[in-house]
């Protein structure tokens, strides 16, 4: 096999490691903003395959990439399950925040097969896509998900989902199940159409009690691994609880993930030490990357020090649209034992 990904997710050590990053493809790219121009709602755009697929590929042939992230968003399934969701300018996610009552009609049925243009898009980057290049497939997690469809939008602290599940432990179980079906007829709908690997980003794993991390995290993603499995989908499977803390361990074992992919905070050798065979990503943080310089030479080699087995080299959370394009490419130079030219960035 010449892929790096997926030798590196079938336990294999390879070296260099093999690098993509969160959210590479974006707005720090022109030729990203260039078609992202022509289709002003974002949601359009993400179900547009011949644009989704065209600014998948763009990081694959600008920086040569290791991996292409599916082009798409995780708030797609609200909407396919019957949520009003809107991207605002400069605001991001508006969703119709969700009452308790609300939960009975998010429907299931049909939901995945409203998004069949997402699977349009993976067929065509796959076309394009070489061997040695792995289209990587995802969605949000439950929780992650249900966090913006209770508050309606992005908050610091995601008090009012937490509040809600607190509150209402029965329906939070019964909304989580929910967005896990769909969720799992959504992946498969990606495997089947040529998504290589299956990511499920629990963007916002942070803060939560043992107890409420045990139902609304590992739960509902155990939940996904095997409705996937238990559809015949093999490919691996990674996990991204982000900034979940020493929980991440615990994820891992019991959501029964192929591999492990983690944030900015967490020491790779603490987790290598606990998970001494588990396929690991990340952790490169984000704002060293923005800050260019000498300071995101050390960051990355800090990273490089803290890995060991199987690790697939990426940042801890994605990149920002003020990256210096300069720096992108010194830090996969860098990761391949290439020259870095590391310039300064847009950060002080
Ligand atoms: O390159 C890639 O990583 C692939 C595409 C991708 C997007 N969103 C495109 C996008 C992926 C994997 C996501 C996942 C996603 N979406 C997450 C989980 C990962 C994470 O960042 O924690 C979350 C929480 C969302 C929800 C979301 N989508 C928010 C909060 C926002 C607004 C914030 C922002 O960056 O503008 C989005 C919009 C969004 N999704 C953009 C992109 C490229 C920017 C919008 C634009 O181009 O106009």
């Amino acid at each position: 096999m010449t892929n790096p990904i997926l030798r590196t997710l079938a336990g294999e050590t390879v070296r260099p490691l093999p690098i993509w990053f969160m959210r590479q493809a974006g707005r720090h790219l022109p030729e990203y903003k260039a078609v992202r121009a022509t289709t002003p709602d974002f949601i359009s755009f993400c179900l547009n395959p011949e644009k989704a697929a065209e600014v998948t590929l763009q990081p694959i042939r600008r920086y040569g990439m290791d991996a292409a992230i599916l082009f798409a968003d995780i708030l797609l399934i609200p909407g396919a399950m019957g949520r009003k969701v809107e991207f605002i300018k400069g605001t991001g996610p508006v969703l119709e925040p969700m009452a308790v009552e609300d939960v009975a009609g998010l429907t299931v049925e049909g939901a995945a097969a409203e998004l069949s243009p997402v699977y349009e898009t993976v067929r065509r980057v796959r076309a394009e896509l070489d061997a040695s290049r792995t289209l990587i497939g995802f969605a949000g997690a439950p929780w992650t998900v249900a966090t913006y469809m209770i508050e309606g939008r992005g908050t610091p602290t995601k008090e009012v989902a937490k509040r809600f599940a607190y509150a209402h432990p029965k329906e939070i179980g019964v909304m989580l199940d929910k967005l896990a079906d769909a969720t799992i007829e959504y992946l498969v709908g990606q495997a089947q159409a040529g998504a290589q690997v299956l990511k499920v980003f629990e963007s916002w794993a942070q803060g939560l009690s043992p107890s409420q991390f045990e139902m609304l995290v590992i739960k509902p993603t155990k939940r996904i691994v095997e409705g996937v499995r238990a559809a015949g989908v093999e490919v691996p499977i990674m996990g991204f609880p982000r900034a979940a803390g020493i929980k991440a361990i615990a994820y891992a074992g019991e959501t029964g993930v192929d591999a492990l992919a983690l944030g900015t905070d967490c020491p790779m050798d603490v987790v290598r030490a606990a998970l001494p065979s588990l396929p690991l990503q990340g952790n490169l943080d984000p704002l060293a990357l923005r800050m260019g310089g000498e300071v995101l030479r050390r960051a990355v080699d800090g990273v490089l020090e803290s890995v060991s087995g199987p690790h697939i080299f990426n940042l801890g959370h994605g990149v920002a649209p003020d990256v210096q394009i300069a720096n992108v490419e010194a830090v996969i130079a860098h990761v391949r034992g290439e020259e870095a030219r590391y310039v300064p960035g847009v950060v002080g």
